[in-house]
């Protein structure tokens, strides 16, 4: 069986299971910090370089103080990661608050943590003024639309809901210029999951080649350029990971020629990944419940899409490894599924494994972003634990396994007796 690489060995688990029973995510925390200090390293020519971890893909605060340590802030995209990042003790430009169709309650934390604030739209200016006021540093969410025609790797940014067009771009600075704006920053996120290095330093030339206009016409000069998230992981044996000393090198080439060409340096680069940083250092671990075969053969998991719903939600490949038979054939095709009542709950079709037997351990791979973050309570399943496998092998669980408790907590069973059904 051709492995992808796991940090754990079966002992090593089948002593955590003792503790903790499956299912449960553990995430690498050596991988991680490792990831974040080659990601902070790759980009150290740029002075005040920083990445901002888009605490959607694993909104764990354990995971986020680990980060912090390695100088990461935090991508915020509403109140609750907000708060996560106060409960935190993150403050000011730490915090990038970056979100879209926003409430104002929302602006008003944002504005009282001081965090920076990323518009979406240019009707948020005037939002923002009346809700919260406006701060002294601003970030416009730019869609470069059909900007290069129809540019493959790009896709059709005029597809997405998000950010301002050009025009809007120019138009909203000058606005906040004329209201004593002086600091400000310029965003652009416009793909998800991208394997490919020039990608990213496409991104960065479109970017900088927009300062660079914004500079000439509005006559303001940018204090950073956030290039968003999007860079991907090799989910599949064969993908390859994006090599950011690669992209780094491309925008530093760019940088070179239009920012200092044009006298516009220092400009900080700043990113807001998610899924690169955590995503690969996340496994789920599960027991085989069940074993059946009909017109297919099925393996039933102790744990369902409510634990990681990417592949039922689009089809998203997720490597599979067989606890203790990493070196056996695959010589069985399995559909390997939770017990959800939907069809689709299933984390892989028509899968290649070695011959698994009921109480296998089965370990989904880049489960750390998107995975327990995306869970949800249907059929009343509750979310699982979260566990930290630190550096030195020790284990600390960083979540706990929802209760019962925790799922009826918003029902009120006392008034239940007194509910007089009316005929
Ligand atoms: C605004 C914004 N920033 C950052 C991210 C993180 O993207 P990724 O996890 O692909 O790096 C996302 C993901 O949805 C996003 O919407």
């Amino acid at each position: 069986m051709k492995g992808k690489n796991i940090p754990f060995s079966k002992e090593q688990i089948e002593s955590i299971i003792k503790t903790y029973p499956t299912p449960f995510h553990i995430y690498d925390e050596k991988g991680m910090v490792e990831y974040a200090k080659y990601f902070v390293n790759a980009f150290s020519w740029n002075k005040g370089f920083k990445e901002y971890y888009a605490i959607k893909a694993c909104p764990n605060p354990y995971l986020m103080k680990i980060l912090r340590n390695q100088g990461f802030g935090i991508d915020c995209s509403s109140l609750a990661e907000l708060v996560l990042a106060e409960k935190l003790g993150m403050r000011g430009e730490e915090i990038m608050f970056t979100s879209n169709d926003t409430p104002d309650y929302e602006y008003k934390k944002a504005v009282e943590l001081g965090a920076i604030i990323n518009l979406d739209d240019i009707t948020h200016i005037d939002y923002l003024e009346k809700t919260a006021g406006i701060p002294e540093l601003v970030c416009f969410r730019y869609n470069p639309g059909a900007l290069k025609g129809g540019n493959v790797i790009i896709g059709n940014p005029e597809d997405s809901k998000y950010g301002f067009t050009r025009e809007q771009l120019f138009e909203g600075y000058k606005r906040l210029k004329n209201k004593g704006v002086k600091r400000f920053g310029i965003h652009t996120m416009v793909a998800s999951n991208e394997l490919d290095p020039e990608y990213f330093i496409e991104t960065a030339e479109i970017i900088f080649d927009t300062i660079v206009d914004i500079y000439k016409e509005v006559g303001i000069r940018f204090e950073f350029a956030n290039l968003g998230g999007g860079i991907g992981i090799p989910y599949k044996n064969e993908h390859k990971p994006v090599d950011l000393e690669k992209v780094s090198t491309g925008i530093q080439a760019l940088y070179e020629k239009m920012i200092v060409g044009n006298g516009l340096d220092p400009l900080k680069i700043f990113f807001e990944s998610g899924r690169a940083i955590t995503g690969p250092f996340g496994f789920l671990v599960s027991k085989v419940l069940h074993l059946k075969e009909t017109y297919k053969k099925y393996v039933g998991l102790d744990s369902c899409m409510a634990n990681l719903m990417r592949p039922a939600l689009y089809g998203a490949y997720h490597h599979i490894t067989v606890l203790g038979k990493e070196s056996e054939t695959c010589n069985t095709i399995y559909d390997v599924t939770g017990s959800l009542c939907e069809n689709n709950d299933k984390f892989a079709i028509n899968r290649l494994l070695p011959k698994i037997e009921v109480g296998d351990i089965i370990v989904i791979h880049d489960s750390g972003a998107h995975g327990h973050s995306m869970g949800f309570n249907y059929n009343g399943k509750l979310r699982s634990a979260e566990l930290l496998l630190r550096e030195d092998g020790s284990v600390k669980q960083i979540r706990r396994a929802e209760s019962l408790d925790d799922l009826f907590a918003t029902l009120d069973f006392d008034g239940l007796q007194n509910f007089t059904v009316l005929k």
